[in-house]
């Protein structure tokens, strides 16, 4: 399940729900067991059910990743296992990135990653300003992210729905979709951002960006 949870891009049919490496109450008080619950165990668990229904007769597609899924459905129109596995890849994203608060809101970040930072968004103030600010304009359900492009540029971006940020590489995301906060945090998306930043783990954050 390590591996699993470790490797999960490279994860094909059936798909399973990953073993995190913390626990549902882990996260609190930032992010309540509740939500987690509702989130994690339910909802995810839903798109990965639905997932491997629509991938159960189709054994053209059971050797694909959820990126290349995600591909296919685009080039093929497939609204619904675009749907699904969007929802997935960005569920197994956002999850992963996370970890137990430690009080300390930055520990884990490497002088090289804050340099990336700095230089292009001026300091890490600025970069959470700038990130937080796209993740409240997603109107409706959907994500924001930290990415690079080709050339190793880091630009903050949203997405609809289950929709993936195209043509570049994710380094951070959160999950904006009103079942993320609203058990603790009623219509207050900014008091969940702001409480995002306490569960970040910025160990990976660094290794990726
Ligand atoms: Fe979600």
């Amino acid at each position: 399940m390590e591996n699993a949870t470790q490797n999960w891009e490279q994860m094909t049919y059936p798909f399973f729900n990953l073993t995190l490496n913390y626990s549902l109450h882990a996260l609190e008080p930032h992010i309540n067991a509740k939500t987690m619950c509702a989130h994690y165990d339910r909802l995810l668990a839903t798109y990965i059910n639905n997932l491997n229904q629509i991938l159960e007769t189709r054994l053209d597609l059971q050797n694909m990743t959820l990126i290349e899924l995600i591909d296919y459905a685009e080039t093929n129109r497939d609204i619904n296992l675009r749907r699904q596995a969007g929802g997935v890849y960005n569920h197994f994203f956002f999850f992963t990135e996370l970890r137990p608060a430690t009080g300390q809101i930055i520990i884990g970040i490497t002088p090289q990653a804050t340099q990336k930072i700095t230089a292009t968004f001026g300091g890490w103030k600025t970069f959470k300003e700038q990130f937080a600010n796209a993740a409240l304009s997603v109107f409706g359900s959907g994500y924001a992210w930290l990415v690079k492009n080709n050339k190793g540029e880091l630009r903050i971006t949203t997405t609809a729905n289950q929709n993936v940020p195209q043509e570049c590489t994710p380094i951070l995301c959160i999950d904006v979709w009103e079942h993320a906060y609203y058990l603790q945090h009623l219509n207050e998306r900014q008091a969940y951002i702001d409480a995002f930043w306490h569960v970040v783990d910025w160990v990976k954050f660094s290794e990726r960006i």
